[in-house]
């Protein structure tokens, strides 16, 4: 397969097997275009992306934006907090006033779930989700998925678990959706009030109690509590929280085997993991920074391809 099934990426749940084995090899071309002396390529020279920013974001949006100058595309950049939504101008006005300076690509972040699926019906450019609310974060996933392939050979048959608050987290569901797709075992891991209720009915398993989950995993990918999703007290304290949840050195040595650790960032360290295991040989939580860049300049690619 040459070209990917989509158009936009929307979401993990849109792509197939094949879209994300063609994603990763594009991304190991990349990858060694990355780590050579001369780390950009031409190829994307006729187009021109605009990256939108409705919420925070320090590791996606510095990602995005070195991948598309890596490709030579030309860039501009939109944050929500300094801009006309500010004085009530709507999502799609936002959009259509940046399309109409000629822009072929979206890249958008925002809180509300489902915004770039509305985006993609009402504009003509191709949109890339860069998280929607607590909905999807695809190319974290990909990037994850990438990065496992990267340390333990391959994805299928992995035993992976997803740490902490499952409710609130666009990387889970995106996580879940890629590692599904490519024959991963997958079990979700936190306190029973921030898991969603039917989470089962999306094929994986569930587990309460922390130690168990990372004695039957390979790879635990810790997640930060989303303090800004929460409305309530989904736990007593933050202390008693990281007693129960958090990974420590003693806690990852005590382990029957040595298992992989992924976060996404941002990190808290001290809650759910300490810096001397988030600092560890077994952590491989910059990798998944580098490796985004790749993933981030695979994805442009190749949907830039289906624009002409
Ligand atoms: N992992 C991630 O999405 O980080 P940012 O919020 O900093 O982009």
């Amino acid at each position: 397969m040459s070209e990917l099934s989509v158009n936009h990426l929307l979401g993990i749940k849109y792509l197939t097997e094949q879209d994300i084995e063609l994603i990763f090899e594009t991304a190991d071309h990349f990858k060694e275009v990355i780590n050579r002396a001369i780390k950009k390529v031409p190829t994307l020279r006729d187009i021109t992306i605009a990256n939108i920013f409705f919420e925070n974001s320090t590791r996606t949006k510095l990602s995005f934006e070195l991948a598309e100058k890596r490709l030579s595309a030309d860039v501009i950049n939109f944050s929500a907090g300094q801009s006309s939504v500010k004085k009530g101008e709507t999502l799609i006005d936002t959009v259509n006033n940046i399309l109409s300076m000629k822009v072929d690509m979206v890249v958008m972040r925002h809180p509300n779930p489902g915004a770039g699926i509305f985006l993609s019906r009402h504009v003509k450019a191709s949109i890339i989700n860069a998280g929607d609310g607590a909905h999807e974060h695809p190319t974290q996933a990909l990037l994850d998925s990438f990065s496992i392939r990267e340390r333990l050979g391959e994805v299928a048959g992995k035993k992976v678990v997803i740490v902490g608050d499952i409710l609130h987290s666009r990387v889970a569901l995106s996580n879940i959706f890629a590692l599904k797709l490519q024959g991963a075992e997958v079990k979700v891991c936190g306190p029973r009030t921030l898991l969603p209720k039917h989470i089962e009915s999306l094929g994986v398993g569930v587990e309460t109690d922390l130690r168990k989950a990372l004695n039957w995993c390979d790879v635990a990918n810790m997640l930060r509590i989303q303090n800004e999703r929460m409305e309530f007290s989904y736990f007593p304290t933050t202390r008693e929280y990281s007693q129960q949840y958090g990974i420590n050195k003693t806690l990852l040595e005590s382990l029957d085997k040595e298992i992989v650790i992924m976060h996404p960032g941002p990190i808290n360290r001290g809650v759910e993991i300490t810096s001397d295991v988030a600092d560890s040989e077994q952590s491989i939580i910059l990798d998944q920074v580098e490796n985004g860049v790749a993933i981030r300049m695979a994805v442009i690619y190749l949907l830039a391809s289906k624009i002409k």
